[in-house]
C-alpha cells in the first residue's frame, strides 16, 4: 500500500475526531503519520468543544494538525470562528491583523500587479523559514486554508520538525544559537519603522513544548565568528533535509495530502515551513496567524 493510500484510508475515518495512522515502515511515512487529521462536518464544528479541544491538543502535542472541511467555505468562516475559540477557551491569544487594510486573513496567491511584493505573493520557491522571524514577538501559530491547490505540480508546502532537526546539531552550535548574536533584518515590504532586531535564533518554548526557533536565511546576519559558524551549520542541515536519510525530519504536504478545502494549522516555532515554486497561477491559500509570544532565550 502506498504512503498516500494509507494516509487517505485513515483520513476517511475522521468525523471531528483525531485520526492516527498505523506506524509505517518508512521514516517519511512515520512523520506524516504523526500529524493528527480530523474532519469538520459543518460550520458549527468550529464551536463544538470536543472539536476545538482536539485541535488545541494537537497543537500542544505534535504542533501541527490538518482539518478537512466537508462543506463549502469560500469566506473561511470556519477558520475565523475556530481561531477565535482557540483564543477564548485555550489561551492561544487573538488573531493578528496583517495590516491596516488587510485584516486577519491574508490571501496567498501569485500577485498579478506591480509594486512591493511579499515573498509569499510571488511564484518563487520560499525556503525553510518561520513566519515573522523579524518580529520580537512572532505569532505562535498560523493556519492555511487551501482554496485552490496547485494543479500543475508546484506550490507544495513542506514542514520540518524543529526538535528532531536540532538534535542533529553539535551541542556547542545549539548553545550559540541560544545567544543574542544574530541581527534579523525586517524585509522592506514589512517595515514599520524598525530596520532590524537583535536576538537569539533558538528560544524557550511554551511549557512542555521544548524549544522554538525563528529562522529565515536571507534576513539573518551573524554578529560573531561563532554565530557565523553556527548559522552555517544550520544552513547545511536544512539544505540536506531533503536527502533520503533525512526524511525523518521533514514532510511534503502535497496537494494530494492538502487538497482544496483542507486547512493546515502549525506551531510557527516548533516547525519550519517551505514552499516550492508555484506553477498554477490560480493557486490560492488563505492565511491567518494568532497568539503573539515574546521570543526569549532559555535559562
Ligand atoms: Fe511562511
Amino acid at each position: 500500500m502506498s504512503t498516500f493510500s494509507v494516509f487517505k484510508r485513515a483520513c476517511s475515518l475522521g468525523q471531528s475526531k483525531l485520526v492516527g495512522l498505523s506506524p509505517g515502515s518508512s521514516r517519511k511515512l512515520h512523520l506524516l503519520s504523526s500529524i493528527p487529521r480530523l474532519a469538520a462536518s459543518s460550520l458549527e464544528d468550529s464551536s463544538h468543544q470536543a472539536h476545538t479541544d482536539a485541535i488545541a491538543t494537537a497543537l500542544r502535542g505534535p504542533g501541527v494538525a490538518i482539518v478537512d472541511l466537508k462543506f463549502p467555505d469560500a469566506s473561511s468562516e470556519y477558520l475565523r470562528r475556530l481561531v477565535l475559540n482557540l483564543g477564548n477557551y485555550h489561551n492561544h491569544g487573538p488573531p493578528i491583523t496583517h495590516s491596516a487594510t488587510r485584516g486577519w486573513f491574508w490571501d496567498v496567491r501569485p500577485k498579478k500587479t506591480a509594486g512591493p511584493q511579499a515573498r509569499s505573493e510571488s511564484s518563487l520557491n520560499f525556503p525553510w523559514h518561520t513566519d515573522c522571524s523579524y518580529e520580537s514577538d512572532p505569532p505562535q501559530f498560523f493556519a492555511l486554508h487551501v482554496l485552490h491547490a496547485d494543479r500543475r505540480g508546484g506550490g507544495t508546502l513542506s514542514a520540518l520538525n524543529v526538535s528532531r532537526a536540532l538534535k542533529k546539531l553539535k551541542p556547542a552550535t545549539f548553545e550559540t544559537l541560544s545567544r543574542p548574536e544574530f541581527r534579523i533584518k525586517v524585509p522592506p515590504e514589512f517595515a514599520k519603522g524598525v530596520d532590524n532586531i537583535t536576538g537569539c535564533l533558538v528560544g524557550k518554548g511554551e511549557e512542555g513544548s521544548g524549544v522554538r526557533i525563528r529562522y529565515r536565511a536571507d534576513i539573518i546576519e551573524p554578529l560573531s565568528s561563532g554565530a557565523s559558524d553556527a548559522l552555517a551549520e544550520v544552513h547545511e542541515l536544512l539544505a540536506s533535509s531533503r536527502d533520503t536519510d533525512a526524511r525523518d525530519v521533514q514532510v511534503d504536504l502535497s496537494p494530494q495530502v492538502l487538497p482544496d478545502n483542507a486547512i493546515v494549522l502549525m506551531d510557527n516555532g516548533r516547525w519550519l515551513h517551505a514552499r516550492n515554486e508555484v506553477r498554477d497561477p490560480e493557486r490560492h491559500l488563505r492565511r491567518v496567524r494568532w497568539g503573539r509570544r515574546k521570543f526569549e532565550a532559555g535559562d
